[in-house]
């Protein structure tokens, strides 16, 4: 009897590969090989384990059953374009590929497409790979940056519309000082210098806080959120109710600055936009989630309208931050009704840890 491997090994040093077959069950990639007729002649393991099929489920069907829905004619028609004068190339660079499973799930694929004449006819053989880590991080960065890019805006704005504006009206009274000889004149501006100088002070200190988080792990994310609640609100009229459970150990670091970020976030706009006269900050477990919300009783905006005409950076952030950590963040409002923002996160190792 003839050594089974023999046929997967060169036969001499000199002699003709003949392991073909093996190579394409080996291959790492998925390799679809499709007739003229755009049935499937062959379709390898790796491809197999990717659309989640058994090999005769799929040998002689369209290759449009791998083909996501909503594509499926123009499939047909591009396909038969290319039987016509077949070329290798990606297929839809740059486009989202997707291959459907047998499961119904869509699976984010890359595919290129390269023709092969036989004496039995004409093939395309075509390669896939499955791309959905490489979409996850993808995802993951755009958000992280996403996020970074609005921090910049916000410290930008703050440092033009408060820091620099004191510093402006300094100099401004640093020239008349300068001109005037009257000496209550000079008194009065050099009483004012003196307080533009201190709200600049406080201003770039503001700032600085605001940029370096507390130390969440030593104070915990609720005593953050508490100190973030007196500096905000300590010289308003506004009435602020604080029920904070104890429910940053049961999350990732990371996650607890993203409930900080929320939290900070949604009360400087109750702050900012909503003329509110209560508002509420909670922090509960529910079930498997830390729950955040504050809720106002301000005159409320259309957070669907705002979304659409792609405003709202602060809120952007909101939900980027969110979905970074795995959680889920939903606004509530309406004009006159106030408003309510609620953030979840999932705790660590999940609802039983
Ligand atoms: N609690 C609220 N009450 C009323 N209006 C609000 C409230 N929160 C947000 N808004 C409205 O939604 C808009 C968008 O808020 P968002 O935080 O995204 O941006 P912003 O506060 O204007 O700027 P920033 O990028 O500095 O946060 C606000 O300009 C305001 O009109
Ligand atoms: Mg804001």
């Amino acid at each position: 009897l003839e050594n089974p491997r023999s046929t997967s090994e060169p036969s001499a040093s000199t002699g003709e590969f003949t392991g073909f077959r093996a190579v394409f069950e080996a291959a790492p990639d998925g390799i679809v090989v499709v007739d003229a007729a755009g049935r499937i002649r062959e379709v390898n393991p790796e491809a197999l384990a990717m659309l989640g099929y058994d090999r005769d489920e799929l040998l002689g069907a369209p290759v449009e059953r791998v083909v996501p829905a909503e594509v499926r004619s123009r499939h047909v028609a591009l396909r038969d374009g290319f039987m016509e004068s077949p070329h290798t190339r990606g297929m839809g660079a740059g486009l989202d590929l997707r291959a459907v499973r047998k499961d119904g799930r869509q699976l984010p694929v890359e595919v290129s497409l390269r023709p092969c004449i036989t004496p039995e006819g004409r093939f395309v053989i075509a390669t896939m790979r499955d791309v959905s880590e490489r979409k996850r991080l993808q995802n993951l960065g755009t958000g992280a940056l996403r996020a970074a890019e609005e921090e910049r805006e916000r410290i930008a704005r703050e440092l033009h519309d408060d820091t620099a504006q004191c510093l402006a009206a300094l100099l401004v009274r640093l020239e008349l000082l300068q001109r005037s000889g009257q000496p209550e004149q000079r008194q009065r501006l050099m009483d004012e210098m003196h307080h533009d100088l201190q709200e600049a002070v406080e201003g770039v200190r503001r700032i600085a806080r605001g940029l370096r988080p507390p130390a969440l792990a030593d104070v915990g994310v609720e005593a953050a959120i508490r100190s973030q609640v007196r500096s905000l609100f300590q010289l308003s009229p506004v009435e602020v109710t604080v029920e904070l459970g104890r429910v940053g150990e049961r999350l990732h670091p990371e996650a607890q600055l993203v409930v900080y970020r929320v939290v900070q976030e949604a009360l400087t706009n109750v702050v900012r936009h909503s003329g509110a006269r209560r508002v509420g900050v909670t922090l509960t477990l529910e079930g498997g989630e830390v729950v955040a919300s504050v809720e106002d009783d301000g005159e409320g905006f259309d957070p669907e309208g705002l979304f659409l005409e792609g405003g709202g950076l602060g809120l952007l952030g909101m939900h980027e931050r969110a979905r970074i950590v795995g959680g889920y963040l939903r606004i509530r409002s309406s004009p006159g009704e106030g408003s309510q923002v609620t953030l979840r996160v999932p705790v660590q190792g999940g609802a039983d840890a």
